[in-house]
């Protein structure tokens, strides 16, 4: 390539990214040294779009914000892609707060939640559980349990266990569920000791040449966890939480070092977006459906607006990640719009 043509090539390069800092273009074709060279794309293998974050159906303990509007806005949004996602895959906080709602609450939230989904959506949810999807009352619905943490989310959302796998298109899915019992906050995230041994077994059991998207609430590895209130406001200064990133990353990362086909980890929980690429496994943190809680006026990254990801899929294990506004801009300026008030159903 002669110098004027490498040039260019730079010019455009910067351009990529300058439009990938405002809307996230994330793709898994390009690394640092491959920059200066366009890969060779193979065949999409297929389309499906992630939903973080809609905490829909207000009533809580949390005054949070619900909106019966704006969940049907962005499942409209994503079925009138000309080409349009073959799923959509759900990284959990599905609705405002079960967490530390009674039972009739969290079941109130289900129901608008599932109102809203038989109403308007088409295509196949794959689901993740959120730490605002379960309760503080841990269990799986033992004999005496009054309100049994994942049991009622399970239940809503027809999940037989609350980790999974499945295949689609060439590639395989991995479903985790990383929201346990502990912490100062009533939970923290990690993979108990069954989940791991059950992830090692579903990662051995893969085809090698297959590649692999892994899902969970909370970032496996994540850039925003350093923006986290929480870790802000430490009086020992910068600390992650344990309730904000896996706390097992090394153990994990030390897994996908055995297994390179592990290509891509999607995640939410942070209602912000990043991307990082790490030994060769990219970690998407893909926003949020409800921006900052449909735009509650809480100290929580207002900056990032409301959105879902457009992710493509090809058949190398390569993939690109597009983050879409649905235009819920000036959603809370609309003296017309009928959300739920504050605190209430
Ligand atoms: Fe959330
Ligand atoms: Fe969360």
């Amino acid at each position: 390539m002669n110098k004027e043509k490498l040039n260019l090539h730079r010019r455009k390069f910067t351009q990529k990214l300058i439009a990938a800092g405002s809307g996230l273009l994330a793709s898994g074709f390009t690394s640092c040294a491959q920059a200066t060279e366009e890969p060779v794309k193979t065949k999409r293998a297929f389309r499906f779009a992630h939903f973080g974050d809609t905490h829909v159906g207000g009533g809580s303990t949390m005054p949070l914000c619900a909106s019966p509007e704006g969940l049907p806005k962005a499942i409209k949004h994503v079925q009138a892609i000309k080409d349009t996602p073959e799923f959509i895959l759900h990284t959990g906080d599905i609705i405002t707060d079960a967490f530390w709602a009674t039972e009739e609450i969290s079941k109130s939230q289900w129901e608008i939640y599932r109102g809203i989904m038989q109403e308007h959506c088409n295509l196949p949810v794959h689901y993740t559980l959120g730490n605002h999807d379960v309760n503080f009352d841990w269990g799986y619905g033992g004999e005496g349990a009054l309100f049994p943490g994942k049991a009622l989310a399970m239940e809503q959302l027809g999940m037989i266990s609350p980790y999974y796998s499945f295949d689609h298109g060439g590639w395989h899915f991995i479903v985790l569920d990383d929201t346990q019992p502990g912490g100062w906050v009533g939970f923290q995230i990690y993979l108990d000791d069954a989940q791991f041994a059950w992830l090692e077994k579903d990662l051995q059991e893969t085809d090698p040449i297959t590649p692999i998207l892994i899902a969970s609430h909370a970032p496996i590895l994540s850039a925003a966890c350093f923006f986290e209130p929480l870790g802000k406001k430490h009086p020992d200064g910068l600390v992650i939480d344990n309730s904000c990133v896996h706390q097992d990353i090394v153990k994990i990362h030390d897994l996908f070092r055995k297994h390179r086909n592990v290509k891509l980890c999607l995640s939410g929980h942070y209602h912000q977006i990043d991307h990082i690429q790490y030994l060769g496994v990219h970690h998407i943190c893909g926003g949020a459906v409800c921006a900052n809680y449909w735009k509650a006026p809480l100290p929580y990254r207002p900056e990032f607006e409301a959105g879902y990801g457009v992710v493509d899929l090809f058949s190398d294990g390569s993939f690109e990640y597009r983050f879409n506004d649905y235009g819920l801009v000036g959603y809370m300026d609309n003296p017309d719009r009928k959300h739920y008030p504050w605190g209430k159903i």
